[in-house]
């Protein structure tokens, strides 16, 4: 079934169209950024955000169809995040999304923000991983550990218990004065730091549980700050990041012998680290697994992963009624425990 998808993410700081053929073809995503507006703060700021996503909507949905070369007219299908995000942010979508259906009188399609972020792995130029897979969907909202059995069954097997992968590189960036957003920020700075500098912690590997903390290694790390005021900044990110990185696989691949999936993916905002993508390879070639690495160009929200998303799930459950709400926190899937 051939079918033009129109899939809207405001889910944070990015507003994002896209025009994607049958979950696959991306034909345009228009991702225009928020950074300016929130850099001064430091983070972001959910009135801000949602301001600026009513101040973009319209012009990047024009875009999108422009850069497709379509028009409304030749679209099949619209669909939206409407779980899980900034609930003002999410609002804005929805009611383009919504405004679009109508006028056009083509289905809405509702997804949960995260099943957007796993569909991005299997929307890159090579074969995508069959089902059942195991996805790490990491950023800076959301650190997840999820069983994908099909388009729309997920069972989670592990989340953060307090900050998000993201999160974390996101507020000590901020302390370190390196500026938003903070994961490409400690990227660029680690570079040129040694990774062995500095002793920090890989939190809860000796559990057994497949959940992540973050909080304690942002402690550690501002604790380290304290206590050597003259430090090296590029060897305390690069000992960082190599601290979330090495937590972030070592998780997955134990829940990986867990579960007994031999395929493993990648995806989400903190998926476009370097060191994350080589690392996660590198384990899963290591144990025998087949690692899939979501495009970059789909990591940071984007609306051609919630078009993709749209369109597998459209197939199995069909349209979502005009009156879908919109829900900050909200499950994954009908397996989630
Ligand atoms: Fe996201």
């Amino acid at each position: 079934m051939s079918m033009l998808v129109l899939g809207i993410d405001t889910t944070c700081d990015d507003t994002s169209a896209a025009v994607v053929r049958s979950g696959q073809t991306i034909l345009s995503n228009v991702i225009a950024s928020q950074y300016a507006a929130h850099e001064a703060f430091g983070g972001v700021v959910p009135m801000i955000a949602a301001r600026e996503h009513a101040r973009q909507i319209s012009f990047v949905i024009q875009a999108a169809l422009d850069k497709a070369e379509v028009r409304f007219s030749d679209l099949d299908a619209v669909a939206v995040s409407c779980d899980q995000g900034l609930l003002l942010a999410l609002v804005v979508g929805v009611s383009a999304a919504k405004s679009v259906a109508l006028a056009c009188n083509i289905p809405l399609i509702g997804i949960h923000h995260l099943e957007g972020h796993i569909c991005s792995v299997l929307m890159g130029e090579g074969p995508g991983p069959a089902f059942p897979f195991l996805c790490l969907t990491v950023a800076g909202g959301h650190t997840l550990l999820v069983r994908v059995e099909d388009h729309g069954q997920y069972e989670v097997v592990g989340s953060t218990r307090d900050d998000a992968a993201g999160e974390a590189l996101d507020k000590i960036a901020r302390r370190l004065g390196l500026g938003y957003p903070g994961g490409a920020a400690i990227e660029r700075v680690a570079a040129n730091g040694d990774a062995t500098a500095f002793a920090l912690p890989r939190p809860m590997i000796r559990q057994k549980t497949l959940d992540f903390s973050f909080s304690g290694l942002k402690t550690a790390v501002v604790r380290v700050m304290d206590e050597h005021p003259d430090l090296c900044v590029a060897d305390l990110c690069a000992s960082f990041q190599q601290a979330v990185v090495d937590t972030l696989v070592i998780k997955t691949m134990r829940a990986a012998r867990q579960t007994s999936l031999t395929r493993i993916a990648l995806a989400g905002g903190v998926a476009l680290n370097s060191l994350l993508r080589k690392t996660f390879k590198k384990a899963a070639d290591r144990a025998g697994l087949q690692a899939f690495l979501a495009p970059r160009a789909l990591c940071a929200d984007n609306g051609a992963m919630v078009a993709g998303a749209g369109y597998f799930l459209y197939r199995e459950r069909g349209a979502d009624p005009l009156t879908i709400e919109t829900r900050a926190n909200a499950p994954l899937g009908r397996l989630s425990v």
